[in-house]
Formats: structure tokens, C-alpha cells, sequence
């Protein structure tokens, strides 16, 4: 079958590989029928998280039809439609108990790296790195759910593809980001970046009750995307002081909650970003880290940082002194989504939650190189290409 394939660094192309097989009975097999691209795909084609290998199959934000089923499978059956969500949980883990599913204990066959750079390892995750299990992606015609009763969730009757693909994960993350904030009515919420994920935590921030949010990026026309569709300010950080403007916009005080939806590949302007840059580049820290900086120091005393951006090492001038002097309250993971997911597919249908507007570029699977490329450098507008496999 055909599928979308990590090559190398900066290589993504069209492959044969083989089809999926019932490997356990608790196995599913899904058709895919809509499968996005997603900012946590670019850390690895920009080569900053190691264990990947020429071949893999990318892809972890995805929905699709159940064409098969292991014997032990009770709640899916063939013809289901399903969203699944990007980590692997096994449902019987201390933590999958615990609704962290994100951290499954029993879902990464190749934990030793991450035991190594961690001193744990989290749950698998699909058309991730080999450090996270290695399980082939989604921008394929098929792909193996393990454990489908407890990761995929049937899609209610009536919605579209395009309705629920992000369900599978830009939409619980960025809820979850927006529920680590403890929000009351009245708060006031910053979100950095305004892919996605950053405007599903706005959307989010506004369900769990936030005031106002005022959303940054650099990028023109995706502040404009974020205003009209989530009614958040905006601010454009090649234009403003961000610290200032914050304090600003929040009679000196700060925001409430600061959510960090970019990553280890947050750009800045300045010394900063040449500082962060040339370290990242000789590989004497991981990360860049202006938006973290900037979120601590932008928080109200008191305040919440939620991190749903992907960080994966090591980070220098971090105003920790700031973070502990001022109390803050950090939060932070890989989304839980098989926590979120039915609740969100039920809002979704109830008309509550509409992200259609962040599928920019539909696209068949054969042009997976091209939808890349411009999701990557942002051209045309991209804030997410969706593949349909199956099409
Ligand atoms: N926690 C999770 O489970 C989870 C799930 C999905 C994605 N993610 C992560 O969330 C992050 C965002 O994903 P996405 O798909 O929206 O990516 P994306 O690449 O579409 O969006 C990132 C945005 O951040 C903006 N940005 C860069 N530097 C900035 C700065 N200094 N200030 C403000 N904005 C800045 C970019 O212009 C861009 O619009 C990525 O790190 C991704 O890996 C995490
Ligand atoms: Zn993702
Ligand atoms: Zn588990």
C-alpha cells in the first residue's frame, strides 16, 4: 500500500509499504480515510528528536473506518467509523487507570532511550520515533490500532471527516492545555502560537470559561484565521513587545494563565533567537525556548503555565527564579486524549466546537512531499494539510 514516509532529514516521499496485520486479538485495523499533518511531524522531519528511521511511516492525527477486528475487540466493529487518538494507551497501566494515557506504561516496546534522557518512558505513539515505540503512522491506507477498544472511539453519526480528524489530537491537546489552567469566569489567558493546537486551547480556554485570550504569532494571516474564528486579540510578536503588550492589555497585572502551544522550535527575534539558534545547531541545548521565557515572565504572580508545545531535552536561560519567586504553577504533557476524545466528538456534533477552518489543504496522499513542504514554511496559508488515503 502506499504511504507518506520519513526518508531522512528533510525527506518525506511516497513509498510502497506493506499493509498492516492483526498482530494481537485485541488489534483493530482501520482504513484511513482522513489523516493531518501536525507541528509535532516537522520535529522530526527537521531531524531535533532522534530514533527515527528511513522508511517510517509518518502520521498520528487521524480518523478512519474499521476494517477488521482481533478477537477480543468488543466495542468496534468493521464498518465503524472511528477517531483515534495520536498516543497508543493499554486501558489496564497504572497511568492509563489514571486517565494519563499519555504516559502508558506498557505501550513503548523500546523504552531505553527515553529511560536514558528521562528517567521514564512515555506510552507509544503512531508514525512517531522509534523512542516512542516505533509504531507505523496514519498517511497510509491502513494502519493497526492496538488495544481498539480503549483507542478508537466511533465517530457520532453525521459528522464529516473533516469535522472530527482533529478530534484525534490538535483539538485534546489543546483542551488539555486549556484545562491545566484552572480557568474561572474572568480569566484572562495568553496562548503562544496560533497553529492548531494554540487555537484549539483558545477555543478551549473560552469553553472552561476564560474572559478574554489574547493569542500570539508572527504570522499575518494566521492571526487573522485566529480572530475571526475564535474571537481572541491578537498580537503579533515581530511588531510588539509581548511583555509590555501583555501587561498592558491586563491593567499591569499579567495574564492569569500562560499556554505554550509552540515548542522546541519557537522562534524569536533578536539576540535571542541567534543565542537559541547556534546553540540548538552545535547541539549544546535541544530547545528553543522564547516563548517559555517569555510565558513565565508574562504570568501574573500566582499564575499557571500550561506546556502542550513539544519540548524533548534540555533548555538553557530558563528564568527559573522568576517561575519560583513569583509562585507559578507549572503544567504540562502529552495530550490524554482517550480522556477527551468522546466528550469532544459529543460537543462536536452539538455544534459547540467547529475547526473545519483549519483543514486549509485537502489533499490526496500522493502529494504528501507538497503538503509538507508548504505546512513546514507556512506557505499559501497551510495551518494544516489533510490527507484523505483513502480517496
Ligand atoms: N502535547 C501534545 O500532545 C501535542 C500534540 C500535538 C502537537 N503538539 C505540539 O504543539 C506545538 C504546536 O503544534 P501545531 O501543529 O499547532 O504547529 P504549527 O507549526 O502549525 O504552529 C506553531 C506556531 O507557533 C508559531 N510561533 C513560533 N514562534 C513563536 C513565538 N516566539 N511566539 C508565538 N508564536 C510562535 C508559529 O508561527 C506557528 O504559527 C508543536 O510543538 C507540536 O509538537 C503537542
Ligand atoms: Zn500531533
Ligand atoms: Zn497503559
Amino acid at each position: 500500500m502506499k504511504a507518506i514516509c520519513w526518508m531522512g532529514v528533510n525527506q518525506v516521499s511516497v513509498e510502497d509499504v506493506p499493509e498492516p496485520e492483526i498482530l494481537s486479538s485485541r488489534d483493530a485495523i482501520v482504513r484511513v480515510t482522513a489523516s493531518s499533518v501536525c507541528g509535532s511531524d516537522l520535529h522530526l522531519i527537521d531531524g531535533y528528536l532522534p530514533g527515527m528511521r528511513e522508511g517510517d511511516v509518518l502520521g498520528h492525527e487521524f480518523t478512519g473506518e474499521v476494517v477488521e477486528v482481533g478477537s477480543d475487540v468488543r466495542k468496534v466493529r468493521p464498518g465503524d467509523r472511528v477517531v483515534v487518538g495520536s498516543f497508543v494507551g493499554c486501558g489496564g497501566c497504572h497511568y492509563c487507570q489514571e486517565e494519563l494515557w499519555s504516559l502508558c506504561d506498557n505501550t513503548n516496546p523500546q523504552p531505553l532511550l527515553q529511560e536514558k534522557l528521562w528517567g521514564h518512558a512515555i506510552g507509544g505513539v503512531y508514525g512517531y520515533t522509534h523512542a516512542t515505540g516505533g509504531f507505523p503512522g496514519s498517511h497510509a491506507e491502513l494502519i493497526r490500532v492496538p488495544f481498539a477498544d480503549n483507542n478508537a472511539f466511533p465517530v457520532p453519526d453525521g459528522l464529516s471527516d473533516e469535522q472530527v480528524v482533529f478530534a484525534s489530537d490538535a483539538l485534546p491537546t489543546g483542551w488539555m492545555g486549556a484545562e491545566m489552567c484552572n480557568l474561572w469566569p474572568g480569566s484572562v489567558v495568553a496562548v503562544w502560537g496560533c497553529g492548531a493546537v494554540g487555537q484549539a486551547a483558545i477555543r478551549a480556554a473560552y469553553l472552561l470559561g476564560a474572559e478574554r485570550v489574547i493569542a500570539i504569532d508572527r504570522l499575518p494571516e494566521r492571526l487573522t484565521m485566529t480572530a475571526r474564528h475564535t474571537g481572541a486579540q491578537t498580537l503579533n510578536y515581530e511588531e510588539a513587545d509581548v511583555l509590555e503588550a501583555l501587561r498592558e492589555a491586563t491593567g499591569g497585572r499579567g495574564p492569569d494563565a500562560c499556554i505554550e502551544a509552540v515548542g522546541m522550535e519557537a522562534h524569536s527575534t533578536g539576540l535571542q533567537h541567534a543565542y537559541d539558534r547556534t546553540k540548538q545547531a552545535l547541539r549544546l541545548h535541544t530547545e528553543r525556548g522564547a516563548t517559555l521565557r517569555q510565558a513565565i515572565l508574562a504570568c501574573r504572580k500566582g499564575g499557571t503555565v500550561s506546556i502542550i508545545g513539544v519540548f524533548g531535552g534540555y533548555l538553557d536561560k530558563m528564568p527559573i527564579g522568576a517561575a519560583m519567586n513569583k509562585a507559578l504553577t507549572f503544567r504540562m504533557g502529552q495530550q490524554h486524549g482517550q480522556r477527551y476524545i468522546p466528550m469532544l466528538l459529543d460537543r462536536i456534533a452539538r455544534g459547540e466546537i467547529d475547526l473545519r477552518y483549519l483543514a486549509t489543504h485537502s489533499l490526496p496522499l500522493e502529494d504528501g512531499p507538497w503538503g509538507y513542504e508548504m505546512f513546514k514554511h507556512k506557505q499559501d496559508g497551510c495551518v494544516r494539510a489533510v490527507f484523505h488515503p483513502a480517496a
